[in-house]
């Protein structure tokens, strides 16, 4: 070839590798005027495929001038197939921990789990950042593998700790405090809530509403004591909190949920917003969370136990974006992180704070009637959410949606951009439809 330009090298390199000739491979990387980043890849790929040819890999990623996550990935799982799992985990400690994606941590978890090192394995799954349903089926593997099941519960209880994630609810106060709590995932997480014996403070706007729903649970769960709040949190929110504030005055509130939340009636752009609809997004799920947190909080602080809970949404975290439900999807951005710096600041203050970040759920709000594998109901979610309860700062706790995480995770934000786009485009059209008909 007279003229050989980047492309016919990474050609070259990569043909060899593929042939599995990786001295060739080798050849004619070292002969190369100039080097990209794909060929550096190539070639290190090429090492780690092989046991015997993992360490020049890791030489060769030595001299690498910029390192990159996939390739941290590829060295990281050469390890761990050569069953050098120290040194997967030497390299895994020296990247930076954005870069630490599930593909990573995911084989490294792999890796101690196969040398029989369980805590090794939890605590590479509890530093994760993000976990997906590869990271959370591949621990429920290893605990069960770590367990014998001869006492019913396994030898170490950890098979225990895999099927029941949830904590003992009461070990944090005998009562908690649900808002929006008259429909939805909040009612559930309510009827939940008493069954596993806990009293309730209920808040809600619609006083017929929550004195039904108190009835319902006092019916189905004798004994429970409820105190209701009936609130607007649209309304006056100082006066609602002092009625907060009053009547969990003397109660180990233990348990706080904040669900109350509002989206769009349907998707439409921002400009065609109104001021009402983006004052009580606002007020509701952004301004109602923080002021009850702040007046649950103090109590909780005290008495050195507590958890809070605070309703996400996948708008905000699982999808880059959420185009015609920016402004729900922005006041869930601050419920996600709102969550996260309280988790940090409450931990050794012996509060579990986090944030639930459901996909669809079948409520009046995503207007979705029946239920299916990857819409559970309020009541399936609810009884997900509570298992969760404690564990994480932030979780997807029904694990159909954790798939479509993962899913979601694996394509260019591009695209699910677009996909997203065009969705609510239709959702648009036809709520637009739906309110030129009862204009007529
Ligand atoms: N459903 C989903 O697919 C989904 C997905 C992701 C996140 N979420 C989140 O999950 C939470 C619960 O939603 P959901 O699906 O259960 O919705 P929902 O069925 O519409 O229930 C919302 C609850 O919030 C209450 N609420 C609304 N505005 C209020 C206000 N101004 N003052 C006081 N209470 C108010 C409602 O009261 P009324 O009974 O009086 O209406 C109801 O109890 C929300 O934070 C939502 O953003 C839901």
């Amino acid at each position: 070839m007279p003229i050989k330009n980047v492309v016919s090298w990474i050609a070259m390199v990569s043909a060899y590798v593929e042939n599995w000739d990786i001295g060739n491979a080798r050849k004619v990387f070292d002969e190369m005027p100039e080097r990209n980043v794909a060929l550096w890849n190539a070639m290190i790929m090429g090492y780690m495929r092989e046991k015997s040819g993992v360490d020049k890999g890791f030489e060769l990623f030595g001299l690498m001038p910029e390192r990159n996550a996939v390739m941290y990935a590829c060295v990281i799982t050469g390890f761990v197939r050569s069953a050098r799992v120290d040194k997967a985990r030497e390299v895994y400690d020296g990247m930076c921990r954005e870069w630490r994606d599930p593909f990573c941590s995911n084989a490294l978890m792999n890796g101690h789990l196969k040398m029989g090192r369980l805590e090794d394995a939890v605590r590479v799954y509890e530093e994760m950042m993000v976990k997906n349903v590869v990271s959370w089926s591949t621990m429920v593997d290893g605990y069960m593998k770590a367990s014998c099941f001869e006492d019913g519960f396994g030898q170490n209880g950890y098979g225990k700790e895999a099927l029941e994630k949830s904590k003992d609810l009461k070990k944090y106060g005998s009562w908690a405090l649900v808002t929006g709590s008259t429909d939805g995932i909040g009612k559930a997480f309510a009827f939940e809530l008493a069954k596993n014996g806990l009293n309730l403070v209920l808040v809600g706007r619609n006083p017929e509403k929550l004195s039904n729903v108190s009835s319902e649970i006092r019916l189905k769960c004798v004994g429970i004591e409820i105190k209701e709040v009936v609130f607007d949190f649209c309304g006056d929110l100082s006066y609602g909190i002092s009625m907060i504030k009053d009547v969990i005055e003397g109660l180990d509130v233990g348990i706080l949920i904040n669900n109350a939340g509002v989206s769009y009636p349907y998707a439409r752009f921002f400009h065609e917003v109104d001021d009402e609809l983006l004052t009580s997004l606002i007020k509701v799920n952004v301004e109602g969370t923080t002021k009850v947190t702040q007046v649950v909080l103090p109590g909780m602080v005290m008495r050195k136990k507590g958890a809070i809970v605070n309703i996400g949404s996948g708008a905000a975290i699982v999808i880059p974006s959420d185009p015609l439900y920016a402004v729900y999807a922005a006041t869930k951005a601050y419920v996600d992180q709102f969550s996260r710096c309280l988790y940090v600041e409450y931990k050794d203050k012996g509060i579990d704070v986090q944030c639930q970040v459901p996909l669809y759920v079948a409520t009046k709000m995503a207007s979705i009637k029946r239920s299916s594998f990857f819409v559970p109901s309020a009541s399936g979610y609810a009884k997900a959410g509570l298992r969760w309860l404690g564990h994480e700062p932030r979780c997807t706790p029904y694990w159909p949606h954790s798939v479509i995480w993962a899913f979601l995770y694996s394509l260019p934000e591009a695209a699910i951009d677009a996909w997203r786009y065009g969705f609510c485009l239709k959702i648009r059209k036809r709520g637009q439809l739906k309110d030129s008909k009862k204009k007529e």
